[in-house]
């Protein structure tokens, strides 16, 4: 049964501009695309997309760090897709991110790690209905 997942390009990757270059390795990956719009995001919605690490000494760097430019907001869709999209992006730190990752390939540190991806179902079924409404999701 496909899985969705919810997906951000973030702002150091969008201003690098890698973001084709990750959606080509997203979609090699198998992905199906169910949304996608690029956006910039206010501090006040990246607080309340991150809120369950309001108490993280990183909050406020994090926060600010996804608001400070436009981003790429992803609905994505595969069987495992959860799973899948964390083995693709590589670990947090891309210091400790394996070869050939996406994180590897493009992220520069650990808050500016170039993607974001849904850890388990019920944040993918959160983190999807943040961003997205349902007539969106096609
Ligand atoms: P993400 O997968 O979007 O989930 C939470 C984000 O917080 C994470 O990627 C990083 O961008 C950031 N983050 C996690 N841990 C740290 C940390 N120790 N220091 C700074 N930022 C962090």
């Amino acid at each position: 049964m496909p899985q969705r997942t919810f997906s951000i390009v973030k702002p150091d990757a969008v201003r690098a501009g890698n973001t084709a270059a990750i959606l080509a390795e997203i979609a090699k990956a198998g992905f199906r695309i169910v949304a996608i719009k690029k956006q910039s995001i206010s501090k006040a919605e990246a607080e309340g997309f991150y809120y369950v690490h309001r108490e993280r000494p990183f909050f406020n760097d994090l926060t600010t760090f996804m608001s400070s430019g436009p981003l790429v907001l992803m609905v994505l869709e595969k069987d495992n897709a959860i799973a899948d999209l964390r083995k693709l992006m590589g670990a947090t730190n891309p210091a400790n991110a394996e070869e050939g990752t996406i994180r590897k390939k493009f992220a520069a540190s650990i808050q500016e790690n170039a993607i974001h991806g849904s850890d388990a179902e019920d944040t993918a079924a959160f983190e999807i209905g943040y961003w997205f409404a349902g007539y969106e999701l096609l």
